[in-house]
């Protein structure tokens, strides 16, 4: 019999309920972004998060069930995520999701923000293990290494910023409008890499350091406008996006070798930036990786990434009851 989890997101700046057929079709995804919102203020302002999702939530739901012609006697699971993520954006999400619980007797399915990442790429193709997920959001920047399904080994990660977090402040500093990754992004695109900045913790660990490249950004900007000189944003951009993606790539390629696997996932906000696809792609090819790297509409935040992460959680047993509390901060479980 077939498994549709109608799925809840709720983290951040997006209301989106989406309906997920057996961990790998969508059936229909409703997002609605409050980006618009927020770009005034040049960055997310939780509270305003919180009262639009309260405004939205219920209007996502009825599109989102109307859109898949279904109606909640449909639906075999509620997945939700807990979180990790801003504390009143999650507890609407999961204020709905347990009252649909309640209200229709279904099951309720408790979900990571980034295992809903991780499996945006169950989406794509049929995920194989073992695998190594590199996870880049706005929060996050780890490598992840799963055995099997909902495995999650930590096997490196950032000790200070999150590289979508450098993106957005470099953004600022380089005078870059909100939403600061993909607008980085797109001015590396036409820039070379010109400026002289360092390669961030290039060492035989796993982890990652986005501080010091980050500071060494602002630092030559300032610096250049003490001395009345111009930057150039392109150039400038570009640069400190090789910088990133080298680090990255290089530490990614690596962790494949080490553990001997020949999977790569690729996750969060962040894998929407092409030179990260771009250079992954190349790399990948060469070493005979079997790569994946969700849609760019599955890379941000998204319910149907939950719909697919939810179908598993759901198959291996993993339920919430109506005690369930948002949390802005857990480890990957
Ligand atoms: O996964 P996500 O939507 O939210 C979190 O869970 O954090 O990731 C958002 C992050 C932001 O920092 C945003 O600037 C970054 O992803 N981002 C990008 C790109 N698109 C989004 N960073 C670099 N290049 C992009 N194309
Ligand atoms: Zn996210």
């Amino acid at each position: 019999m077939d498994t549709y989890i109608l799925a809840i997101e709720s983290s951040c700046d997006e209301t989106s309920v989406s309906i997920i057929k057996n961990g790998s079709v969508e059936i229909s995804t409703v997002v609605l972004s409050q980006m618009d919102t927020h770009a005034n203020y040049g960055g997310v302002v939780p509270e305003i998060a919180s009262r639009m999702h309260i405004e939205n939530i219920t209007m996502v739901l009825e599109e989102c069930l109307t859109k898949a012609n279904m109606t909640m006697d449909d639906i075999t699971a509620i997945a939700v995520t807990y979180g990790p993520g801003l504390i009143g954006s999650l507890l609407i999400g999961v204020m709905a999701a347990k009252t649909l619980a309640y209200i229709y007797n279904k099951p309720l399915v408790p979900v990571h923000h980034i295992a809903g990442h991780i499996y945006a790429n169950n989406l794509v193709k049929e995920m194989q293990f073992p695998l190594i997920a590199l996870v880049v959001s706005g929060g996050h920047t780890e490598l992840v290494y799963m055995k099997d399904n909902y495995s999650f080994e930590f096997i490196g990660g950032t000790l200070d910023d999150a590289v979508g977090e450098a993106y957005d402040k470099v953004a600022r500093v380089i005078g870059v409008s909100y939403p600061g990754g993909p607008n980085v992004d797109r001015l590396a695109y036409e820039g070379n890499d010109t400026y002289n900045l360092p390669l961030p913790l290039d060492d035989d660990s796993f982890n990652f350091s986005f501080s010091g490249l980050k500071s060494a950004v602002i630092n030559l900007a300032h610096n250049e406008q003490q001395r009345g000189n111009e930057i150039n944003k392109e150039d400038l951009a570009c640069s400190f996006e090789n910088r990133v993606v080298d680090i990255l790539t290089k530490k990614t390629m690596r962790a494949l070798q080490k553990y001997n696997v020949k999977n790569l996932v690729v996750a969060g906000g962040v894998s929407a930036n092409r030179m990260l696809r771009e250079k992954l792609t190349i790399l990948c090819e060469k070493e005979s990786i079997n790569l994946t790297i969700p849609e760019i509409k599955y890379c941000t935040d998204n319910a149907a990434m939950i719909g697919a992460a939810g179908y598993f959680a759901y198959k291996l047993g993993r339920r919430a009851d109506l005690t369930l509390n948002a949390k802005a901060t857990d480890q990957l479980k």
